[in-house]
């Protein structure tokens, strides 16, 4: 333990790799924050069953996965803990109690829910997507928190998070850490290569997604078919030229430079050239990723062995909340057989 500031933050086992938009937009920043905070990442399994559970072994296989990448991506398990959420039963153990001092009201007006719900059909969906954002509420609280890197789209969870706080505190005493957001200032947001009015994600179709674990043809491909412009000018200019000014950006990113030099350098140029070397860029990075991912997933056991000593390390702090918050609320403690 330091008196480093804590960070927590949490990433669904959702697909067979994580995307591109994802490691610019959140897990670069992770690695980043290793450094100055006292850093927890979670894998959330139990996250990943709300919408449509995916089959046994493809959700076991999903975990190793993502821990196999944010390990390639430059997490550090002596310098951060990473640590999947169901090896811990602290998480719905402390998601009970703030369940019940949630108001249905406030739990149906959260946007995600609804969005979701909606796609579904609100009748069939599991209750459990509707108590999601009070889970993740346990995520970040367990750990007294500090910061939560998260994207734009979870600042409503995280309002609901430091809303619970403050009314458990309120009620019980001083149990919980009010958690900040921290939107990193260099988080790119990266956009569909097909559909630059959206934000690239692993829900969409995968033509505008780029995995890190895909081939490098198959990368320059999606990179090279990707949606620009007429005016064939080199410019950015994220709300005229939105493709393009996207494909500007994760040049700037993965090739270390920044888009003022890179209108300087392509000036004249033509969209191919960029995209060329875009697409060279993302390779470039992407390439020893996933051989250093395949390298891991080699050896499953050994992940495995990394994930259990996350867990054993995660649990100090998180069994700490969850006893002080049992207490507090005056559940009667399990007398020890042994004394
Ligand atoms: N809901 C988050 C997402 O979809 C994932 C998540 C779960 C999370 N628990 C968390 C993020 C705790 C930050 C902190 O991206």
């Amino acid at each position: 333990m330091t008196d480093d500031p804590r960070v927590l933050s949490g990433i669904q086992p959702s697909g067979e790799s994580m995307q591109l938009g994802n490691y610019l937009g959140a897990v670069r920043n992770w690695v980043t924050m290793q450094d100055g905070y006292e850093a927890y990442y979670c894998v959330v399994d139990l996250h990943s069953i709300t919408l449509e559970a995916p089959e046994p072994a493809v959700l076991t296989q999903r975990t190793r996965i993502v821990a196999a990448q944010l390990l390639a991506a430059g997490l550090d398990p002596d310098r951060c803990t990473l640590f999947v959420q169901s090896h811990l039963p602290e998480h719905p153990q402390l998601s009970w109690v703030l369940e019940c001092i949630t108001g249905f009201g406030e739990a149906s007006r959260m946007t995600q829910f609804k969005d979701k719900s909606a796609r579904a059909g609100a009748e069939r969906q599991g209750v459990g997507l509707f108590t999601y954002p009070i889970l993740q509420a346990a995520d970040i609280l367990l750990y007294q928190a500090n910061y939560v890197p998260i994207g734009e789209d979870q600042r409503q969870h995280l309002e609901l998070t430091r809303d619970l706080a403050k009314r458990f505190n309120a009620r019980y005493g001083q149990a919980f850490t009010i958690p900040d957001a921290h939107i990193g200032k260099d988080a790119a947001k990266i956009l569909d290569l097909q559909d630059p009015s959206a934000k690239m994600s692993k829900s969409r179709p995968s033509a505008g997604t780029v995995y890190l674990s895909e081939e490098p043809a198959a990368i320059t491909r999606k990179i090279k078919r990707a949606v620009t412009d007429a005016d064939g000018e080199i410019r950015y200019d994220p709300e005229h030229k939105p493709g393009l000014s996207n494909l500007m950006a994760i040049l700037a990113e993965f090739g270390s430079t920044n888009v003022q030099q890179i209108e300087k350098d392509f000036s004249g140029q033509g969209y191919g050239a960029l995209k060329a070397a875009t697409a060279d860029a993302v390779v470039e990075f992407a390439q020893p990723f996933a051989a250093r991912t395949k390298e891991l997933l080699t050896d499953p056991a050994e992940l495995d062995r990394i994930l259990a000593k996350g867990a054993a390390k995660a649990r100090q702090t998180a069994g700490r909340t969850v006893a002080d918050v049992y207490k507090r609320v005056g559940f009667l403690p399990p007398s020890n057989l042994e004394s």
